[in-house]
């Protein structure tokens, strides 16, 4: 893609002369934009980018080791990851109103980060901050809405005392651009075509309050739903798919034994841009699959059960 190939050796240059012996700060939340960042970053200046993961232990499955991994282990990237885990789920005990949780989670993001780089700055000063800004969030920043259904945050929202000179290499580009850049750069394809993930993660996915193990059951059912539209090869025509789990329990059969447990809701929907949404037409064999795989390799569940709502009315979260 020639096209790519010269936007990246433009940008090179230019964030070399900017930044030039430079230390860069990164915050790696392992979302397409950031990642790509994060490739084109250590492409121009290697080991003066430092990438930030904090892991709030709301990812699913297997994120943080795959973002470890690539970024770590693979593209050899100073990464320093933080486990905030415990953090995030003291703060977040016993709270179940949805608006909550979404302000616990983004204000408990920005102070992890806040004294993270404290302690990393220390020693040194470290004067640029990377973001993976997009086109349309300087677009959408300029403008205000008149309504806001959700507080949405994502890991783009800084501590206001912090004084950092910006580097925001994505933001003359749309989303299908970024994806087709983090191609040239050679990202795996799984992190380039990642579906779009909030960044209050799956705490937004537990209805009610989040406990381990709820964590758990989620985690693990968004597993096997993911491998099985893989198995199907449906991961590029549906825009998003994810399990929650509801704050509902049901009585079931388990052998000859009763059950009393959680329903896991399958949340599957279509769409261009989020904004609207209809709920994907996914194979009835497909569904089986899963939801026998659900009821029987995740504990605590004995129902699972198929979001048919559009968005309007419904959302493409639960919460
Ligand atoms: P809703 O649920 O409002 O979601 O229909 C629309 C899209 O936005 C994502 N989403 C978020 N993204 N921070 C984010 O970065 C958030 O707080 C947040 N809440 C929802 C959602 O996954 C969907 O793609």
């Amino acid at each position: 893609n020639w096209t790519m190939h010269d936007f990246i050796e433009t940008q090179k240059k230019l964030i070399k002369e900017k930044v030039k012996d430079d230390k860069v700060l990164l915050g790696l939340s392992g979302g397409v934009d950031s990642s790509v960042v994060a490739a084109l970053l250590h492409e121009a200046i290697g080991d003066q980018l430092i990438a930030m993961f904090i892991d709030h232990g709301l990812l699913r499955k297997g994120e943080a080791e795959s973002v470890m991994e690539t970024f770590g282990k693979n593209m050899n990237i100073n990464l320093v990851k933080i486990d905030a885990k415990d953090r995030f789920l003291s703060k977040l005990e016993g709270v179940s109103d949805p608006e909550k949780k979404r302000k616990i989670i983004g204000n408990e993001f920005v102070y992890t980060f806040d004294e993270e780089v404290k302690k990393l700055t220390e020693g040194e000063e470290i004067k640029w901050l990377a973001q993976g800004t997009l086109y349309t969030d300087v677009i959408e920043s300029g403008t205000n809405s008149a309504q806001t259904i959700k507080s949405h945050h994502n890991v783009k929202g800084l501590p206001e005392d912090m004084q950092f000179q910006l580097i925001e290499p994505l933001n003359t580009l749309f989303k299908d651009e970024v994806r087709a850049l983090g191609e040239e750069l050679g990202l795996p394809s799984e992190m380039v075509w990642r579906q779009p993930f909030p960044g209050p993660g799956l705490g937004i996915r537990i209805l009610g309050d989040i406990t381990e193990e709820k964590l758990k059951i989620v985690q693990d059912s968004d597993a096997i739903l993911r491998e099985e539209i893989a198995k199907a090869r449906l991961e590029k025509d549906i825009w998003q798919y994810f399990t929650a789990l509801t704050n509902m329990r049901s009585v079931g059969v388990m052998g000859d034994q009763r059950t009393y447990d959680y329903a896991v809701a399958i949340r599957a929907v279509t769409s261009i841009d989020g904004m609207t949404a209809d709920w994907a037409r996914v194979p009835f064999d497909v569904l089986a699959r899963v939801s026998d795989r659900i009821v029987n390799e995740v504990d605590h569940v004995n129902r699972v059960l198929f979001d048919i709502t559009s968005k309007p009315p419904g959302t493409i979260e639960f919460e």
